[in-house]
């Protein structure tokens, strides 16, 4: 998220300008999500609607590659993505709700799909994160988030068709602040005059977490193999598991009760094999030779759960940037 871009996205988009942002200062916000720049000139001005990026399935395959452990978020979000775009009239927005365990992937392949909707990714003005903890932090100003969130995506919307908004940290939102974006995810041709048909929302959340790691565990103890574990073993269980956990966010929101969400892309917890392979690629990124002994030494580091069996990693891949520094 920019400095200042609550306002400037508002005026972008002919709703007056707000400077009062939900939450303290974006810059935080900016400072976490690694962003230090504002929009290029080509992203300042409102785009027509025929300018909006095209989707290459094929980089996003490429991309989607660096993404270790996860066949299953990989195959969905492959296939929704390439599915809405190549879709000139969808007939709502697209709705992904990420869920999983800690540092399994769920911003990074946010990320991915940032840059490859918009090329300037998470730092393109049509790509709009939010964190719960920074941006809706106060309980009892559910209703100003909500008029403020509605005004912004409209704004945002009215200036790009194809507006992504990422929604972050789902898990610690306060109920009902998700509700103010509930009119626009649904079948609408227009509201006030601006379609959303074309925009995509992304939820990411640790709700549900628990219930893939049951499921990827029982797979394990049963000696089947990872890759065996279908779309159709998590789905049901997460949209029923998240819409009954109060602090999933979507706790009871009209979201799931009205099947708004097309797809609950589940992240499985990651391996050991998964950590060193995540080694590796930040060995590589750095300019490193890659040295297995430090991979070896790295991902053992890493805690393992349950106790007994010390299968998945605790922390995903979270912390494996900062120990490489120590090597
Ligand atoms: N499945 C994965 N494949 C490759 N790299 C990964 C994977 N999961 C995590 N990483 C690496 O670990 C870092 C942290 O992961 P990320 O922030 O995506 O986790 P998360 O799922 O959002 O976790 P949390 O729920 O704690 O926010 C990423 O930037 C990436 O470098
Ligand atoms: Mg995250």
């Amino acid at each position: 998220m920019q400095p200042g871009r609550w306002g400037a996205g508002l005026a972008r988009g002919g709703v007056p300008s707000q400077r009062t942002s939900p939450g303290p200062q974006p810059t935080r916000a900016q400072a976490e999500m690694g962003v230090t720049s504002v929009g290029s000139a080509d992203e300042a001005s409102p785009l027509p609607l025929a300018l909006c990026h095209p989707l290459n399935a094929t980089a996003l395959q490429r991309d989607l590659e660096k993404l270790f452990g996860q066949h299953l978020a990989t195959e969905v979000i492959l296939k929704a993505l390439t599915g809405f775009k190549s879709n000139r009239n969808p007939k709502k927005p697209l709705t992904l709700s990420l869920h999983g365990w800690a540092g399994t992937g769920k911003n990074f392949v946010s990320q991915i799909l940032a840059e490859n909707l918009h090329p300037r990714g998470l730092k393109s003005n049509f790509v709009h994160l939010f964190v719960s903890t920074l941006h809706f932090p106060h309980e009892h100003k559910t209703k100003l988030y909500q008029d403020q969130l509605q005004k912004w995506i409209h704004g945002n919307v009215s200036a790009c068709a194809s507006s992504v908004f990422i929604f972050d940290e789902m898990d610690k939102l306060h109920p009902g602040v998700i509700d103010a974006v509930k009119p626009f995810l649904d079948y609408y041709e227009q509201i006030d005059g601006v379609s959303y048909r074309k925009a995509i929302f992304i939820f990411l959340s640790n709700a549900g977490g628990d219930l893939i790691t049951k499921t990827a565990l029982d797979f394990w103890r049963a000696g089947r193999k990872r890759e065996d574990i279908q779309l159709k073993d998590l789905e049901a269980v997460l949209s029923v598991g998240v819409f009954n956990n109060k602090h999933s966010g979507l706790w009871r929101s009209g979201l799931i009760d009205r099947n708004l969400i097309d797809y609950f892309v589940p992240f499985l917890p990651l391996e050991y094999k998964h950590v060193k392979m995540c080694v590796r690629a930040e060995m590589r990124a750095r300019g490193y030779v890659v040295d297995e002994d430090v991979v070896s030494r790295v991902a053992e580091e890493m805690t393992y759960f349950p106790k007994e069996e010390r299968v998945y990693s605790d922390k995903g891949c979270k912390t494996v940037q900062a120990r490489l520094d120590f090597y």
